[in-house]
């Protein structure tokens, strides 16, 4: 949710600023803007993408400066609601990412006092407050003005007084990037990979001055120290390697997201001895909390352990979880995410902290919020995803999922080898589903000219036609649902008719005749159905109008080709409509307000 960066240094700051806010578009693309220090403040913001900025905006010359990429919470995506946002003087420019809560009493209070607003956004308070607080030194200024704000923020704060940086964080995620005579602030590494690969994870309440050559950290006015850390992922990783969009590259990237995520695990058959978590407690019950995609992964996750394991596991949308549900006494608690930020997973992991729940992380992201907030993290290793829909982070979520179920103790050790063996080939059995795209390309053309599609998965690939609905739905704007295909007959097979396409996940095992059945009532009705089905099902082709065909897959992971599969069937669709496929309108891929 809004992506905001700092430069001071040297270099010239308007294309550093730009180029380094083209990366954190994901966070947010509604509007953008730049600030640069000069003898004044210059600012230029637009509701128009990072791109167009780099191309149109005007000369700014300064070596310090602020950027901002918006996801509009407060005040329509405008130019005036862009940011960055200034005092009545001019003399600040804040960027923020987050929400603050008591903006309406603040912005009262000081326009009782003389500030006059221009914006209809929470952020906007902040600079009024710098300036109502300032008395020489920018620090306390800033300081006494997050003191008296409610809410999550991360901010950069830039005055035309002196040649400093300010950023600070509660809630929202901020790192400083450590250059040779320059800093840069970020709302995530991959902004900054292009400069620089140390950086600073900064705190809940840090607030740091920063010049081009130092900075110094405080935490509710006491001077810390936060270890340098060296970035993990690469520029190379960020950018599209000759793809057409980064979905793609990413949905291309999956057998080998798998050997990067438990490459050791699938030699040896035993977690890395390196894992920040050991698997080393007999699992009693377990509660699950996610959102998005990450959630159905979650899903897919009780399957696989309740089936297992023989214990029960509860899945919640932490967005849900949070507003007053009760809690129900668990031994241990996972929680998704692939970005490591969004705002409902952390405050339902803390939550759970303050139960004295043993709490795992699952995700993508090194040093974020949740792997700082969870007892224990398990790192997926899918590498930077730009494209705001999931695709490799889910995957590797489920090989994670698969990893921790297979080695928590308890499993009966030949089950357990045989679903390692199994395990150990989806690298190859993604390859295969990748081989075969040109085929999906031909039913994503048929697809493309519906307004309304149902997914039918049962059992463990329900979860997968939830997903596949949604990865639909994101980027070509096609109005779909995912349903437990048994669901269908109890209302929405009221809607289908020859123009609602049916896509029913097939899978050999204990479903297929229930299923069979579903498409049956489906094609009754006049329904189109695609079935994704194993390669040797000689039988569906007769019943059926297209067959996406996949290589036979142990019972237990069709969830991962059938995913893949849906990908590439969303990402097609959605190219042949002409969807902006990275970059789908309304949406943001790190959620960091609940
Ligand atoms: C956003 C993204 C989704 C993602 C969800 C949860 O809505 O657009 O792709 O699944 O957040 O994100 P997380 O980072 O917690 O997995």
């Amino acid at each position: 949710m809004c992506g905001i960066v700092g430069y001071i240094g040297k270099a010239s700051a308007k294309p550093i600023l730009l180029n380094a806010l083209s990366t954190l578009e994901y966070r947010g693309y509604d509007s953008c803007g730049i600030a640069i220090r000069n003898d004044s403040i210059d600012i230029y913001k637009d509701i128009v993408r990072v791109e167009v900025m780099q191309k149109e905006s005007p000369t700014l010359n300064g070596t310090t400066g602020i950027g901002h990429t918006r996801w509009a919470t407060h005040g329509e995506p405008s130019s005036t609601n862009s940011h960055p946002h200034t005092d009545c003087s001019g003399k600040f420019a804040v960027v923020h990412n987050g929400i603050i809560s008591n903006f309406q009493k603040l912005r009262q209070q000081l326009i009782a006092e003389g500030h006059v607003f221009t914006s209809e956004t929470d952020s906007e308070v902040i600079p009024h407050m710098i300036e109502k607080y300032y008395d020489g030194v920018l620090e306390e200024a800033v300081q006494a003005a997050l003191d008296e704000i409610e809410g999550s923020y991360a901010i950069a704060v830039l005055t035309a007084d002196e040649d400093i940086l300010i950023a600070a964080r509660k809630d929202s995620p901020l790192i400083i990037g450590v250059g040779d005579g320059e800093m840069f602030i970020a709302s995530d590494v991959p902004a900054v990979l292009d400069y620089t690969d140390r950086v600073i994870y900064l705190e809940d309440r840090d607030l740091a001055v920063i010049t081009k050559d130092s900075f110094k950290i405080t935490s509710d006015g006491t001077e810390i120290k936060r270890a340098e850390h060296r970035a993990t992922w690469s520029k190379e990783d960020v950018q599209k390697a000759g793809y057409e969009h980064f979905m793609l590259k990413e949905i291309n990237e999956q057998p080998r997201v798998i050997q990067n995520t438990i490459g050791d695990y699938l030699v040896s058959g035993e977690p890395s001895s390196d894992a920040e978590f050991k698997f080393d407690e007999e699992l009693r019950d377990l509660s699950i909390v996610a959102c998005g995609t990450s959630y159905h992964a979650g899903l897919v996750g009780k399957y696989i352990i309740e089936e297992l394991h023989g214990i029960p596991v509860r899945v919640d949308l932490a967005s849900e979880f949070n507003h007053g549900r009760r809690m129900i006494p668990t031994s241990m608690a996972i929680a998704i995410t692939q970005s490591g930020e969004t705002a409902d997973v952390l405050s339902t992991l803390k939550r759970f902290r303050e139960e004295s729940v043993r709490t795992v992380a699952i995700t993508n992201v090194p040093g974020s919020s949740a792997s700082r907030v969870a007892n224990d993290t398990i790192y997926t290793k899918a590498g930077p995803e730009v494209s705001v829909a999931a695709t490799k982070s889910f995957i590797a979520q489920l090989i994670s999922l698969y990893q921790f179920t297979l080695s928590c103790p308890g499993l009966h050790r030949g089950i357990r080898e045989s679903l390692l063996a199994e395990l150990r080939q989806m690298p190859n059995k993604i390859e295969q589903v990748l081989d075969g795209a040109c085929r999906i390309v031909n039913v994503a053309k048929f697809l493309a000219k519906h307004d309304n599609v149902f997914f039918i998965g049962r059992g463990i690939n329900h979860p997968i036609a939830l997903e596949g609905a949604l990865k639909l739905k994101e980027i070509s704007y096609i109005h779909a649902e995912g349903y437990a295909a048994g669901e269908l007959k109890h209302g929405s097979i009221a809607l289908l008719q020859e123009n609602t396409p049916i896509i029913a996940i097939v899978a050999n095992d204990n479903t297929r005749d229930a299923m069979i059945s579903s498409i049956n009532q489906a094609k009754a009705r006049s329904a189109p159905v695609i079935a994704l089905a194993d390669e040797d099902d000689e039988d569906i082709g007769s019943l059926v109008d297209y067959v996406i065909r996949l290589p036979r897959t142990g019972n237990m992971f069709t969830p991962v080709t059938n995913a893949v599969a849906l990908q590439l069937l969303a990402y097609h669709t959605a190219k042949h409509r002409g969807c902006p496929i990275d970059f789908p309108r309304n949406l943001a891929k790190s959620v960091t307000v609940e």
